[in-house]
C-alpha cells in the first residue's frame, strides 16, 4: 500500500496530533494512507537550555527562530533529499483548492511551522521549496495553517474519504459554492424541503443544485462567478462542434482542468474567385474577437472590413479556438489549435511534467512528434448525448473496491493488452477514486468498466465465456446512467480499428466525433 507522509517540523506537535487524530484524517492515518511524522525543533537545538529563539539583528520586537535548529530538524527528516517543504507564512502564495491538489500528487511533504516573529532567512532560503498563506489574516503560529492544508491535501488522496464519498463527486460544482442542503425531518419551523429534492428524479435534483449554487454565488462571491461565467462561454463556443471538442468541454465543465492557453479567433470567409480580392488578402483573415481568454489579443486585420472599393467581402464568420487544457491530477494535456502559430504557443506551454497529451489536429501532432512526444495511438471520440439514463440489464454490477483490484490488473494489466498509460498504479487509483464497476455472475467477478482519470468513460472487459450476455452494455449503460446523474455528458475513446466497441457503443445511442484523435507520450529524450 502507498503512504503519503506529511512532516512537520514545529514546537508544538501534540497541537498537530490532537488536531487531526480525531478526524478522518486520523482514520486515513490508522489505516496507512497516510503518514503524520511530527517532529519538535526544539529536540535539535544545540543549546544547553533548550533554547531555538533569539532577537532579531538590527533590533525590532519580538524573537526570532533560530537557522540551527530548524536545519537540524530538516535535515534529521529528509536525510539531504530533496523533498518538498512548505513554509506556513502569511508572507506565501495563497492557498487554494488547486495548490491542494497539486501538494496531493507529492509522496512526502514537509510543513515548517514557524513560530514568534518569524524564522532566520539563512535557513528558509537553503530549505524552503513553497511559501503558503491561508489568508490575509496573522496567527500566532504555524500550526493551525498546517493542519488546514494537511486536511484539505489529504482529502484528495485516494481512500481518504472512501469510496463511498469521493472527492470526484463534488468536481462538477468545482467553480461555484455549494448548493442548499437539507435533511429530516421534511418540515422543521413550518419550512418544507424543496419540493424537487423529494421527487427521486436526479436529473432534476441535479439541474436544481446547479441553478441554486449558480445563484448562490452570483450571491456572495461574485468574483468566482465572473470566472464561472468566463468557462461557460468558452464551453458554449467549443460546443458549436460538440462532437470533436467533447473531452475539452466536460473537462471544463466539471472543473477538473485547467485553461493554460486560449485564443478565440473570428475567421472571416472571404467570397471566393472575386477579382477584386486576389493578392490582398489570404482566402481567410483572422482577427482575435475580444475575449478575456484570448492571448494574442491584438488584431491581425483591421476590426471591421471596409465595405467599398477593392475589399473582399466577408460571407461567413467562424470561430476557431486554440486552447491548452491541463489536467494536473494525471498529468494529461488536452489541446487543440487553429494554427501553426497557435501550435507553436502550446507545444511551448505544455508543462515539463505531461505525460499524456490528447490532441485532435495533425498540425499538433506532427510539431508535438518533434518536441519529444510519441503517438501511442489513434482514437475515435464518442459522446452520448441524450439525457434518459439506459437500461440496465444485467443486475449484477457494483462499484468496486480494493478487494477486486488483483482481477481488474490480471486481465487490464497483465493481460498482454498493452493498453497505454494503465498500470497497477493507475488501476488502484481509479478503484480508490470510486470510478471502477464491475459485473458479476455465477458467484464472481466477470467484467469491468471505469471512468478514467481525465473523465472519459473506458477500460470495459468482459470475460469471453461471458460474452454475448448483454454484460458489456450493461457495464456501459451502469457508467453512462452514473456520469448523467452527476450531470455530465458520458464520452469515450476507442482505439481505432476497435470495431466491436463503437458498434457496442453506436448501439446505446452514442455518437461518432468526425476527427481522428491521438493519444501522445513522453519519449525518454525529454524527460532527462
Ligand atoms: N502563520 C501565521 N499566520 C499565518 C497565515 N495566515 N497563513 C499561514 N501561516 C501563518
Amino acid at each position: 500500500m502507498h503512504t503519503t507522509i506529511f512532516h512537520v517540523l514545529t514546537l508544538f506537535p501534540e497541537m498537530i496530533v490532537q488536531g487531526l487524530s480525531p478526524s478522518i484524517i486520523g482514520r486515513a492515518w490508522e489505516k496507512n494512507i497516510i503518514s503524520l511524522n511530527t517532529v519538535n525543533i526544539r529536540d535539535y537545538t544545540a543549546d544547553r537550555h533548550g533554547k531555538v529563539d533569539d532577537y532579531p539583528y538590527g533590533g525590532g520586537a519580538g524573537m526570532l527562530m533560530q537557522a540551527q535548529p530548524v536545519y537540524d530538524a530538516h535535515t534529521a527528516v529528509t536525510g539531504g533529499r530533496k523533498v518538498r517543504t512548505i513554509y506556513v507564512t502569511p508572507q506565501g502564495t495563497p492557498f487554494t483548492q488547486a495548490k491542494a491538489q497539486e501538494l496531493a500528487l507529492e509522496d512526502e511533504l514537509v510543513f515548517l511551522c514557524g513560530h514568534y516573529e518569524g524564522i532566520d532567512e539563512r535557513v528558509l532560503e537553503e530549505i524552503v521549496t513553497d511559501y503558503i498563506s491561508i489568508g490575509d489574516y496573522v496567527l500566532t503560529g504555524g500550526e493551525l495553517p498546517a493542519m488546514v492544508m494537511i486536511d484539505a491535501i489529504a482529502r484528495l488522496i485516494p481512500g481518504v474519504l472512501g469510496n463511498d464519498i469521493s472527492a470526484e463527486e463534488e468536481s462538477f460544482y468545482n467553480d461555484l459554492l455549494e448548493y442548499p442542503q437539507y435533511s429530516r425531518p421534511e418540515v422543521w419551523h413550518e419550512k418544507k424541503v424543496p419540493e424537487i429534492l423529494l421527487s427521486g428524479n436526479h436529473r432534476k435534483v441535479t439541474e436544481w443544485r446547479l441553478e441554486q449554487a449558480k445563484q448562490r454565488t452570483a450571491e456572495r462571491r461574485p468574483d468566482l462567478y465572473e470566472k464561472y461565467q468566463e468557462k461557460q462561454l468558452l464551453i458554449q463556443r467549443l460546443a458549436r462542434h460538440k462532437r470533436n471538442n467533447i473531452h475539452m468541454m466536460e473537462s471544463l465543465a466539471r472543473g477538473c482542468a485547467e485553461v493554460l492557453y486560449c485564443d478565440i479567433m473570428t475567421v472571416n470567409h472571404l467570397s471566393a474567385g472575386n477579382p477584386a480580392v486576389s493578392g490582398q488578402y489570404p482566402a481567410e483573415v483572422k482577427h482575435s474577437v475580444t475575449e478575456k481568454h484570448s492571448e494574442s489579443g491584438k488584431s491581425a486585420v483591421p476590426e471591421k472590413f471596409p465595405t467599398k472599393g477593392k475589399c473582399p467581402v466577408p460571407e461567413k464568420r467562424i470561430t476557431e479556438i486554440s486552447l491548452l487544457l491541463y489536467h494536473r491530477s494525471c498529468k494529461t494535456c488536452m489541446a487543440i489549435a487553429a494554427d501553426i502559430a497557435s501550435g507553436e504557443a502550446i507545444a511551448e506551454k505544455l508543462p515539463e511534467d505531461t505525460e499524456l497529451v490528447i490532441v485532435s489536429d495533425p498540425v499538433l501532432k506532427e510539431l508535438l512528434t518533434q518536441h519529444h512526444y510519441r503517438v501511442m495511438d489513434s482514437y475515435i471520440q464518442m459522446l452520448y448525448t441524450r439525457k434518459e439514463p439506459l437500461p440496465v440489464r444485467h443486475k449484477d454490477i457494483y462499484p468496486l473496491t480494493m478487494e477486486h483490484f488483483p482481477y481488474v490488473c490480471r486481465w487490464y494489466c497483465n493481460d498482454g493488452k498493452s493498453v497505454p498509460g494503465i498500470n497497477d498504479a493507475y488501476v488502484r487509483e481509479r478503484i480508490q477514486a470510486g470510478a471502477m464497476y464491475g459485473a458479476f455472475a455465477e458467484g464472481r467477478q466477470v467484467g469491468f468498466v471505469g471512468i478514467h482519470s481525465e473523465g472519459s468513460l473506458g477500460m470495459l472487459f468482459v470475460e469471453g465465456a461471458f460474452r454475448g450476455q448483454g454484460i458489456a452494455s450493461s457495464l456501459e449503460a451502469c457508467v453512462v446512467n452514473r456520469m448523467l446523474e452527476k450531470g455530465w455528458t458520458p464520452y469515450g475513446h476507442i482505439s481505432a480499428g476497435n470495431t466491436a466497441s463503437e458498434k457496442l457503443q453506436e448501439k446505446l445511442g452514442f455518437y461518432k466525433a468526425e476527427k481522428t484523435f491521438w493519444w501522445l507520450e513522453k519519449t525518454l529524450a525529454n524527460s532527462t
